[in-house]
């Protein structure tokens, strides 16, 4: 008996482990992106890169994300919204030629542990960094949102490297143009001019704020765009020489629907065109929230959306979910729902 007990325990391990292994493995082992599953980087660890963007420099794909810390935690001085929190670790940066297979570089924006006053500290907020590559200083610059562990703050920060995979000097923070700066991204156009995209006006108001040459300050040549809109979480692309912008509304971790919009000049005006996503859950971003828009090098009309799906009381557990878009002929969007797609077979 005892014996029939130890070998139906061992049958039963056996079958987990290979079970959790081929879920763990499902984005790795082929060409195929599974959305929602746990992603692992090369080395088997969970990739770790929250809130990210890409940057395609020769030849290789950089994803910087949120480095999460491992434990949530709600923060009560903030009694108007869920503020779940959780230790800010820095900026992450993977690196891959494919999309699929993922390096860990290490953590390019490190944290400061000991200075309670930096921005750096744990303690505060750093989400949704971003980085361009400045062709005139040889520069990688980031940009990312900056917050007191409240959100009171609303600041953008900057970093730079003279590589892609660090480490990042920290510049420090500002509010640029003088007002607020929560959820960013960054848009360097194919005329090398860049431009900082941001939640502004108590996340009411979306400023889009042309940056100076070396990329590290505003110009102060911006314009307010979504007026009392709240829109978040923007991901700003190009095609054809028409610029798109995707963005979620304003509920803290929690989904809700996704709007994009379309305009001619990158400053605006833009066209609300409405919720880009369609399939299971559409409506609610298939429980995501978009981060960035990735063009993938070397193909026509090959577009991808990444969001972040969170898990607000288990932050570092949240998932990825990365689906391509597709056009219409009139230059309308629409991204659907995909549990898993090929990459190579999707674009050609
Ligand atoms: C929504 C934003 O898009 C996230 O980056 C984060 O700031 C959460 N709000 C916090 O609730």
């Amino acid at each position: 008996m005892k014996k029939y007990i130890l070998f139906s325990l061992s049958l039963c391990f056996l079958i987990c482990s290979c079970v959790q292994k081929k879920t763990q493995n499902e984005n790795i082992d082929s060409q195929n992106i599974s959305s929602g599953v746990e992603w692992l980087d090369t080395d088997g660890n969970r990739i770790n890169a929250h809130g990210g963007g890409i940057l395609y420099h020769e030849g290789t794909y950089y994803w910087y994300g949120e480095y999460k810390g491992d434990s949530t935690y709600w923060n009560p001085k903030v009694p108007s919204w869920e503020c779940y929190r959780t230790e800010a670790g820095g900026v992450s940066c993977y690196s891959s030629k494919d999309l699929i297979n993922w390096k860990f570089e290490g953590v390019v924006l490190k944290p400061d542990v000991n200075d309670l006053q930096s921005d750096l500290h744990p303690s505060n907020v750093l989400e949704r960094p971003k980085v361009i590559y400045n062709d005139n200083t040889k520069k990688f610059v980031m940009w990312l949102h900056v917050d007191s562990h409240d959100y009171a703050k609303a600041t953008a920060g900057v970093a730079v490297c003279d590589l892609p995979a660090g480490d990042f000097e920290y510049l420090g923070s500002m509010r640029p143009n003088n007002v607020m700066s929560r959820d960013m991204t960054l848009f360097k156009d194919d005329d090398g001019k860049a431009y900082h995209f941001y939640s502004s006006e108590e996340n009411r108001t979306l400023y889009i704020s042309e940056l100076t040459d070396d990329y590290l300050k505003p110009t102060g040549n911006f314009t307010r765009n979504f007026i009392d809109q709240s829109r978040e979480a923007p991901a700003v692309f190009k095609r054809e020489g028409k610029y798109y912008i995707l963005s979620s509304g304003c509920t803290g971790w929690d989904p809700n629907v996704a709007e994009y919009a379309i305009a001619d000049s990158i400053m605006g005006t833009w066209t609300v065109k409405g919720n880009p996503c369609s399939g299971t859950d559409a409506d609610k971003t298939f429980y995501a929230q978009s981060t960035f828009v990735i063009p993938v090098a070397g193909k026509k009309d090959a577009y991808i959306a990444m969001f972040d799906k969170w898990n607000k009381t288990d932050l570092i557990n949240s998932r990825y979910i990365w689906l391509p878009i597709t056009f219409k002929d009139n230059g309308d969007i629409d991204i659907s729902w995909q549990s898993e797609w090929d990459l190579e077979k999707t674009f050609k």
